[in-house]
């Protein structure tokens, strides 16, 4: 007999994907009959109405995240590996309060929120130095109900905004670009190149610079430049023809330099994306600052170090953000300066079609695919279905 205050149709199990291994799709496997999680003391049991995809599920899940090279592993920043078999995948999590754990006010039953994604390894508000996150190192939102701490499970009442459209603002991108910015001390006024720009991250870049008062230069394919503007972009630069990039890209600010780059590429563009911040030192007033929080274009890029010391570029590497730059994201969110870019939505029993679909995405991809437990299917994520038109989805 439960002893947490629940809403009285809570079930016993729920059906979920459980990742069971390293490897290919195939091991994910959707179960029914899976236990459903007790929140312990306080955590609030959250009912799954939409959790965003994000690079990440799959990486984990091949083993991509190498600290020495060679290795076929998910990482572990604390020590030892966290990501153990079987686990639930899916880290941004919209829902809704389904029970409440001990210490927590029965008063939140019922209440939409926004999953904080991370396993903080304490209560420090403004440091995170060992990130982890739900659907990594503990179960996660591609599932019917969750567990997750209280206080980092935050309130979004606005009811324009659509769960599935709440959980796109998930803090995996936007607490991860915010981070980015924080630690480059992206200010006001500032040009600030973005790679990766059309994705979860860079999209939520364009949007935060612009609501800092910096100036965002997208990095992306034609396209998608139309949208990209409508997002913030001041510019949007193809990353086609890696010959003539930085003379575009200068052409794109009149001839001044980028003050700060937000990296998600890597690879072959980042010794680029350095060129567009020194080829005139005299022209700035700050140190080039570049941060990297991605490589989908390459984990390893030549850079001659030279460069990097004699223009004094500072260089951030960053994973996730604090518990203070995800509570700030929240109120941009509750206030309406945050907008959701959202592509698709696709059934929790179709996740593999799902990840199929992210790899091999056409040129028409923008933001954010959600993943809906079929039970809230036709509630939360019909309206944004592949084959419904954008102009008859709702908000
Ligand atoms: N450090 C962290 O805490 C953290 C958190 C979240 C994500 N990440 C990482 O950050 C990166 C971006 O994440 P995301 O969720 O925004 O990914 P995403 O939604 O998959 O977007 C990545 C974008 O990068 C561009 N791109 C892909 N392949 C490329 C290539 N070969 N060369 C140049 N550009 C390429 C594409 O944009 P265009 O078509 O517009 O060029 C694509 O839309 C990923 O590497 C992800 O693993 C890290």
């Amino acid at each position: 007999m439960a002893s947490e205050p629940r809403d009285a149709t809570l079930p016993a199990t729920m059906s979920a994907m459980l990742l069971t291994g390293h490897g290919d799709i195939d091991q994910l496997v959707y179960r029914d009959y899976v236990p459903v999680p007790r929140p312990g003391p306080g955590e609030v049991l959250v009912r799954v109405t939409a959790t965003a995809k994000n690079n990440t599920d799959r990486k984990a899940r091949e083993g991509l995240y190498p600290v020495k090279k060679g290795q076929v592993t998910s990482f572990a920043m604390g020590g030892e590996p966290t990501l153990t078999f079987p686990r639930i995948q899916g880290a941004d999590i919209a829902g809704r309060v389904a029970a409440v754990g001990e210490g927590v006010d029965p008063a939140r039953i019922g209440e939409r929120g926004l999953l904080d994604f991370n396993l903080y390894a304490d209560a420090r508000r403004d440091i995170n130095l060992t990130p982890d996150y739900y659907g990594h190192g503990a179960d996660g939102g591609f599932a019917e109900y969750v567990a997750v701490p209280a206080d980092q499970f935050h309130h979004v009442p606005n009811p324009a905004l659509a769960d599935a459209e709440l959980a796109a603002l998930g803090m995996c991108s936007y607490q991860t670009a915010y981070h980015m910015m924080t630690s480059a001390r992206v200010s006001a006024g500032e040009r600030i190149l973005v790679s990766g720009a059309s994705g979860g991250v860079g999209t939520a870049l364009i949007q935060l610079c612009r609501i800092v008062g910096a100036i965002p230069y997208a990095v992306s394919q034609p396209e998608k430049a139309d949208a990209l503007k409508a997002l913030g972009a001041e510019a949007v630069i193809d990353r086609g023809d890696l010959g003539s990039f930085v003379a575009r890209v200068l052409e794109a600010t009149g001839g001044a330099p980028i003050d700060a780059v937000m990296d998600l590429v890597g690879g072959e563009m980042t010794d680029l994306f350095i060129d567009t911040m020194i080829h005139d030192m005299k022209a700035r007033t700050t140190y080039p600052r570049l941060s990297i929080a991605g490589a989908s274009g390459g984990n390893i890029s030549e850079i001659l170090w030279t460069r990097i010391y004699l223009y004094q570029v500072q260089i951030f590497g960053v994973s996730h953000g604090t518990r203070e730059e995800a509570e700030q994201l929240v109120e941009w969110i509750r206030s309406g300066e945050l907008k959701p870019v959202l592509h698709a939505a696709f059934r929790l029993s179709e996740l593999h079609a799902a990840e199929r679909y992210f790899v091999s995405r056409g040129s028409n991809f923008l933001g954010k695919i959600v993943i809906v437990p079929d039970a809230q299917w036709d509630e939360h994520g019909a309206p944004f279905a592949l084959a419904t038109p954008q102009a008859e989805r709702p908000s």
